[in-house]
């Protein structure tokens, strides 16, 4: 993006003018750093290596999170013939974004994009485009207040047709007292039957240095995390059909065939669902 600068040279070299904090981490861009992106400043920087150096696999677990998505989108827009998606918490673009999946096996797939982080929707104008049949589309809202998500879904997508609806690695952003099963349930009442919910949480209880991974983060990032055990994240999927394998580690979630996972990474709980 010419007309842009470069973030990795610094938090002060024209963002500023564009409205961004850079002087503060946002999980956008320290998620992006721990993917090998570029699009991160020297605060996202500082407190990803604080959390890496706890939890030295997290590189590789984040992949496997991209990874889980791939599949799940594959799945969603193949096998379960979905040819619309509400991807919520979209993040920096990178490999395998919703709209590339799911327009590979349904050409004219329709996806809309969700984020809060003003720099996610600047990289993804430019980025997140669609193909010739199907469409992209971008909306800047707040996943804590549904009903405005909803709405503007509402002007692209169909909502009497069914629908994934993705919340991957987003929902440990939403604090326990800002109800985050609430707001999943309302999103997915306002889905009609024959919908999916997709998701991915970190764990709180696989790996031993989460918790402490988990203060670090916190101590600086703009939106603190909350992660959740199993039968927390299990919660979210109330009222729906579990799709096989159920809610299991991300890699362990339809793994392709022949690929090798080292047996001892720990990764997020991840799972799909049908609303009935
Ligand atoms: C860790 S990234 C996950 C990106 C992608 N979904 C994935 O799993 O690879 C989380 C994203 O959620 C966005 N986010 C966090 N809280 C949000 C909220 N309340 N509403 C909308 N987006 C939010 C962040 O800006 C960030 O882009």
């Amino acid at each position: 993006m010419a007309d842009q600068p470069d973030a990795a040279e610094g938090p002060t070299r024209g963002w500023g003018e564009l409205g961004f904090d850079t002087s503060v981490a946002h999980p956008a861009r320290v998620y992006d750093y721990w993917l090998g992106g570029k699009d991160n400043f020297a605060a996202d920087r500082e407190v990803a290596e604080r959390v890496l150096a706890v939890v030295p696999g997290l590189r590789l677990r984040v992949r496997e999170n991209r990874a889980f998505l791939a599949r799940a989108v594959h799945f969603l827009a193949g096998e379960a013939g979905i040819g619309q998606f509400l991807d919520i918490g979209t993040g920096i673009p990178t490999a395998n974004n919703t709209h590339e999946v799911a327009q590979a096996a349904a050409p004219a797939a329709r996806i809309v994009y969700v984020d809060n982080d003003p720099i996610v929707l600047t990289h993804s104008r430019a980025l997140l485009t669609g193909n010739a049949e199907g469409a992209t589309d971008y909306i800047e809202a707040d996943l804590r207040q549904p009903e405005d998500v909803l709405a503007a879904a509402r002007r692209i997508l169909d909502f009497d047709q069914p629908m994934a609806v993705m919340l991957l690695g987003i929902l440990h952003l939403i604090q326990d007292e800002e109800d985050p099963w609430g707001i999943v349930a309302r999103i997915m009442a306002a889905a009609p039957s024959g919908s999916y919910l997709a998701m991915s949480h970190p764990a709180a209880e696989i790996h031993p240095g989460q918790m402490e991974a988990q203060k670090r983060y916190n101590e600086r990032v703009s939106t603190p995390q909350r992660l959740r055990e199993h039968h927390e994240v299990a919660r979210f999927f109330a009222g729906l059909e579990m799709v096989e394998p159920g809610l299991v580690q991300v890699h362990q979630w339809r793994p392709d065939p022949g690929k090798i996972v080292p047996t001892n990474i720990a990764t997020a709980h991840g799972g799909v669902a049908r609303k009935p």
